[in-house]
């Protein structure tokens, strides 16, 4: 990669899944200024269907973001003409959301003459933890825990990734909606999850740990899935206790798979790290606090240290997508 001297202004655009986000960043000698971050939920959309709703995203998509755009310029105090490029996540995600915020970045470098990065939404997610100030410096090992994906990724440099392992079924945060709506609990169903496992007994119920003893570090979550969902028909009708005891140990077989998967992710990245392994998690799930606690632990068991980006950050948004813009 040659280096950069001159200060790069780039505008990002997000629009993959169920954020609406615009924002602008200045990189300068390689350090990340974030100049504005908008980010403008869907949440109250999908409710409803417990879920994310593809044609329901797209449109929401349509009507939010030339606002979020107008917003993020208008916090940065920049015009069109002030920028260096327009990035915008060009996939992978849901189609439609990707192709509203996809011609919409095309639409802004065409009038404003202007190069266009098209930016994978999963490197935004990998170099995201460089946004924070002081943030992770390379290598580094991320988890990437959100509600689409899940992975370990060896992040050694920009455009230098490697993938360890990632799920052969569902993603973890996919595990957490699905339980919250078998559950009757809401969307999103991550923290609502969390907070009934809280005064839940995490050993009422054995549930299994997909994968846990195998070699690498792939994850699988349907089985598991599954199994509550076996154990919540055997109930019948569900009080708040049998609710807080499945979540609870829903969480626990969780952890240990966590726990499990990330030993193995460490031990292969092991060879790759200099002075100082690093863990990172990324991703909506990164925001469990039980989860968060157990990777810190085994990062400090390991020598590693355990970097978790502010959670702005962590889940969907546009400052990273930016960034990977700026860096490309
Ligand atoms: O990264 P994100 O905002 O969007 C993408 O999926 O790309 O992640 C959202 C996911 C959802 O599945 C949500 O339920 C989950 O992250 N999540 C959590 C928590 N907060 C959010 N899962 C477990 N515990 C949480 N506290
Ligand atoms: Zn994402």
């Amino acid at each position: 990669m040659c280096a950069v001297t001159k200060p790069l202004t780039i505008l990002g655009i997000e629009t993959s899944c169920d954020e609406t986000a615009a924002a602008v960043l200045r990189l300068e000698d390689g350090r990340p200024f974030v100049l504005s971050d908008v980010v403008l939920g869907q949440a109250a959309h999908h409710a409803p269907y417990k879920g994310v709703v593809p044609e329901i995203a797209a449109r929401a998509h349509v009507e939010g973001l030339d606002g979020t755009i107008a917003a993020a310029m208008r916090d940065a105090g920049l015009g069109f003409a002030d920028l260096d490029g327009v990035a915008a996540t060009a996939g992978p995600g849901l189609i439609g959301g990707v192709m509203v915020g996809l011609l919409a970045g095309k639409a802004i470098a065409l009038a404003h003459e202007k190069p266009l990065i098209a930016v994978n939404h999963l490197e935004g997610h990998a170099l995201s933890p460089r946004l924070a100030e002081g943030g992770a410096t390379f290598p580094y090992l991320l988890l990437l825990v959100s509600g689409g994906h899940c992975q370990f990724i060896a992040v050694l440099g920009v455009g230098e990734y490697r993938r360890f392992g990632s799920t052969i079924d569902d993603a973890l945060g996919e595990a957490f909606d699905k339980l919250a709506k078998l559950l009757d609990l809401g969307f999103p169903g991550g923290p609502l999850v969390e907070k009934m496992a809280k005064n839940g007994d995490s050993t009422r119920f054995s549930l299994p740990r997909p994968l846990m003893g195998r070699e690498g570090c792939d994850f699988s979550f349907a089985g598991l899935k599954t199994a509550c969902a076996r154990e919540a028909a055997a109930l019948g009708v569900l009080s708040d206790q049998d609710k807080a005891d499945l979540c609870a140990s829903f969480q626990a077989a969780v952890l240990d798979v966590i726990a499990d998967r990330t030993r193995n992710a460490m031990a292969m990245f092991d060879p790759m790290w200099g002075a100082k392994g690093r863990l990172v998690a990324a991703g909506g799930v990164a925001a469990n606090k039980p989860i968060r606690a157990k990777l810190e632990q085994l990062a400090a068991g390991r020598g590693y240290d355990f970097i978790a980006p502010p959670l702005k950050w962590c889940t969907d948004n546009a400052a990273m997508i930016a960034l990977a813009g700026a860096e490309r």
